[in-house]
This record gives structure tokens, C-alpha cells and sequence, in this order.
């Protein structure tokens, strides 16, 4: 890789970074995070890179999803367990509905800064660093909380590593036994209105299971059944250059924090310090795009995130918002199409839907984002290429932050438990709800 080292990013303007008080005390952190192990390795990046290829060619659908961001504060049994139990349970139901295997991917473990329209925030005559997120500094409005803290990064890493310590432990042994489908149900859904149409799923998959056992005189429930891998928004890149290494007998360098980090839409300028990180290492990447972004932009964010067509190392996640996807995505499908590069394409159906109430709470309507799905698969079965996946912002918590979905949450339920410091996410309900409706949107395209 010419030029490219894991710091030559620091040669390019960085959007979206905090300013640090000491940037020797950054570079003391960045060190002492390097010294540590590595979160994930790069034979799991490998495996990955395989999964999202035969996704590019339609043989897979992605599931990536997780909260906007997470907290330290919530890197708890149950917010890790609940995140898991509703993952693995959409992804039952797209296995089960599209007849294909699905590849599991967590926001999690890392997903801690977060870009912000403004640097500054201001409070009744008070101005103050913007929060960006549980790496960077503190939510509470106080001069020392809003102080960008290096060392934070450093707790940053060992959240990460106590979260996916907790999800191999639960994906490694019976957690995920397709026999004990009730493990993974969440209290509260038993009054869901969703609740039949699952479990008729659920008995019918558990009926499948026992056919095979006796035919086969085996038990799949043995075999380790469940791949998860995990991603975040790779935007801190002192953080990401921390654990930037190179791997015995393996070529080139790999971000060993996470195994399939992406560049968000504020970051993702061909000539920006992101797309210079990102092109030095050899995990599978993702960046999102929409509406602003232009065909050219697009092909020149291709050529050098993706010199050489190797599959599964580029998918392209569109949030363009259900009004604007008819628009832009065509363009955009073609513009990729026009490199004659395989990319994997995702929806993430959460991002260009997000709205203020009148009381100006943050909000999406499960209606606009379904929508938005909708015309994603239609959009996409038009221009030949497959809609490889889904992109999302979830909680398997009872949460009331996104309005509609079967129960029918209103303007007003938004008060009632929102808990969210940044982006709206659905709830466990709502997630089960898109997911048997992507699964019925893919069985009918059948
Ligand atoms: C996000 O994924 O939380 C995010 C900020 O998305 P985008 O880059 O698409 O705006
Ligand atoms: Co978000």
C-alpha cells in the first residue's frame, strides 16, 4: 500500500475530530491502547469479507444492527443480552422467510463517538464542546463533563472488550441452541401483537429441526451455530489507528477493534483523513451514502477504497430517507455499477427519516422507514443489483422513541420512555415487526 501508514491520515484534513487539550497525552493513550490485545482476529475478519461477498452476490442478507450509540454507562448484562435476543430473533425470521443465510452483525462493541452537526452547544448564554459520544467526553452540560478526555478512549477499549467478552461467552454455548427458542424471548412480547405470527415461525422451525435430527440421527443444535460479528462507525481515528496492526504470515495491516468498521456520511470525503484511513486496512468497510452525494464522488470513493475488485471488502449502505430514495438511489446504483466493481448494497432505512416532534423530541415514523425498505427492493430489483441487507438502530429495551409499528406508539408515548442520548432507535417490537416484513417483502420476490 503506497504511502499508507496507520497515522498517514493525520495528513489530511479530519473532520468531525475533538480538540484535545494535550496531543501528548493522546499520543500517550493511542500507546498504551496498542500494547493491549486485539478485540477480534484477522482470520474473523477473513470469514467476514467471505459472508459479505455472497452477499454482494445475493447468496446472503445482512442483518447490521445496534444502538445509535452506545453508552458506558449501559454496558450492562441485560442491555448486551436483550441487544442479542433481538438480533438473533429477526435474523430467525429472515432465515426462516428468504430462505437464506443471514450474516449477523452488532453496532456494538465500539460504536461510542458520534459525529454533530455543531462543535458547540449553547445553554442559556453557556457555550460548550458538543457531547460526541462516550469516547470523547461526557452528555452532562458542565465545563469538565464536556471536556474531550483522551484517557476516555482508553475506557472506551475495555467496554468494547467486557461487551464482546459477554456476547462470545452467550453465542458460544446454548444461548443460541435453535432447540431453546423461549431463551431468547423477551418477557414483554407475549402481549405483542406480533407475538403469533412469530411463534408460528417458532414451532415450525423447531418442527424442521426434529424432521432433520431424525433423519440424520444428528443434533444441529451441537454444531456452533451462530456467527456474530461486531462494527462501528470507525469516525475517532486516533482510536482506530490505536489497535491498527500488522498479523503474522498475514499481508497488509487490519483494524483489530472491530471487524467491519464503516465511514459515515459526514466523513466520507474522498480526500479526508477517514478515506485515508480506511484505505490502509484490510478489514471488509462500509460507508453510507445519500442524497448530496454525487455520482462522481461516488466513483472516486470507489477507486480508492476499492482499488482491486476483491469481493466483500466494499458495501455502500443508502439512507437517503423515504421521500428522497426514488431520486437518488438509481443514480447512485448506477454510478457504482459504471466502476465495474462489486459492491454489497445495504438500506439503512433509519437515517433519512428522522424527524423533530413539535415539542422538537428526535423521532422516525415506523410507516417512513418501511417505506423507505419498500422502495429499497423495488429500486433495486429495477436496476439488477440485490439489496444485500439491513442497516438499523435498535434496543431490545421496551423503549418508546420511533412512532407507530403494531402497537401503535404515538407523539405522545414519546415521553413515556425515551431514553436515547442521540438517534431514535426501534423498539424490540418494532425490530421483529420490519424483519417479518422484509421476510415477507424477499419470500414474495421469490
Ligand atoms: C449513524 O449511523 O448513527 C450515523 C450518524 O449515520 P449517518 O452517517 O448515515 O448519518
Ligand atoms: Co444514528
Amino acid at each position: 500500500m503506497q504511502d499508507w501508514r496507520p497515522d498517514s491520515w493525520k495528513s489530511r484534513p479530519a473532520a468531525q475530530q475533538p480538540a484535545y487539550r494535550s496531543e501528548d497525552e493522546v499520543a500517550q493513550v493511542v500507546e498504551e491502547i496498542a500494547k493491549l490485545p486485539p478485540l477480534v482476529t484477522s482470520w474473523e475478519i477473513g470469514a467476514l469479507k467471505g459472508q459479505l461477498a455472497e452477499a454482494a452476490r445475493g447468496e446472503r442478507f445482512v442483518l447490521q444492527g445496534g444502538d445509535c450509540a452506545e453508552s458506558f454507562a449501559s454496558c450492562d448484562s441485560a442491555t448486551i443480552a436483550n441487544k442479542l435476543k433481538v438480533l438473533l430473533q429477526m435474523s430467525l425470521v429472515l432465515v426462516h422467510g428468504c430462505r437464506k443465510r443471514v450474516v449477523r452483525i452488532g453496532r456494538f462493541a465500539g460504536q461510542y463517538a458520534k459525529p454533530r452537526s455543531e462543535d458547540l452547544e449553547t445553554r442559556d448564554g453557556i457555550t460548550l464542546p458538543s457531547y460526541r459520544g462516550d469516547l470523547i467526553n461526557r452528555p452532562e452540560f458542565t465545563e469538565e463533563a464536556r471536556q474531550p478526555d483522551p484517557w476516555l478512549m482508553l475506557r472506551g477499549y475495555e467496554r468494547a472488550a467486557l461487551t464482546l467478552n459477554f456476547v462470545r461467552a452467550l453465542v458460544s454455548r446454548g444461548f443460541v441452541d435453535p432447540h431453546r427458542l423461549d431463551y431468547w424471548n423477551l418477557d414483554w412480547v407475549k402481549g405483542s401483537a406480533m407475538a403469533a405470527e412469530y411463534r408460528r415461525m417458532a414451532d415450525s422451525i423447531g418442527e424442521s429441526l426434529r424432521f432433520m435430527e431424525n433423519i440424520l440421527g444428528a443434533h444441529p443444535g451441537e454444531l456452533n451455530w451462530v456467527d456474530f460479528f461486531t462494527s462501528h462507525e470507525g469516525l475517532h481515528l486516533p482510536y482506530e489507528q490505536a489497535q491498527t496492526r500488522r498479523v503474522p504470515r498475514q499481508e497488509g495491516w487490519y483494524n483489530l477493534s472491530t471487524h467491519f468498521p464503516w465511514i459515515g456520511m459526514r466523513t466520507a470525503d474522498p480526500e479526508g483523513a477517514h478515506v485515508e484511513y480506511f484505505r490502509g486496512i484490510q478489514n471488509p468497510v462500509a460507508v453510507k451514502v445519500g442524497p448530496g452525494f454525487s455520482a462522481d464522488r461516488l466513483r472516486r470513493l470507489i477507486d480508492v477504497l476499492h482499488p482491486v475488485d476483491e469481493p466483500g471488502r466494499l458495501t455502500l449502505i443508502h439512507r437517503c430517507g423515504t421521500e428522497r430514495i426514488a431520486r437518488y438511489l438509481p443514480e447512485l446504483i448506477r454510478a457504482a455499477r459504471s466502476t465495474g466493481k462489486t459492491v454489497l448494497w445495504c438500506c439503512d432505512p433509519m437515517h433519512g427519516n428522522t424527524r423533530s416532534t413539535a415539542d422538537g423530541i428526535k423521532t422516525r415514523y415506523f410507516v417512513d422507514i418501511l417505506g423507505e425498505l419498500d422502495q429499497a427492493f423495488e429500486i433495486h430489483r429495477t436496476e439488477g443489483v440485490p439489496l444485500g441487507g439491513l442497516h438499523i438502530e435498535l434496543t431490545g429495551e421496551a423503549v418508546t422513541e420511533c412512532i407507530g409499528g403494531a402497537r401503535g406508539v404515538n407523539e405522545e408515548d414519546l415521553k413515556t420512555d425515551y431514553r436515547s442520548q442521540l438517534d431514535p432507535r426501534l423498539n424490540y417490537e418494532q425490530a421483529l415487526e420490519m424483519a417479518l416484513f422484509v421476510a415477507r417483502r424477499m419470500g414474495a420476490g421469490r
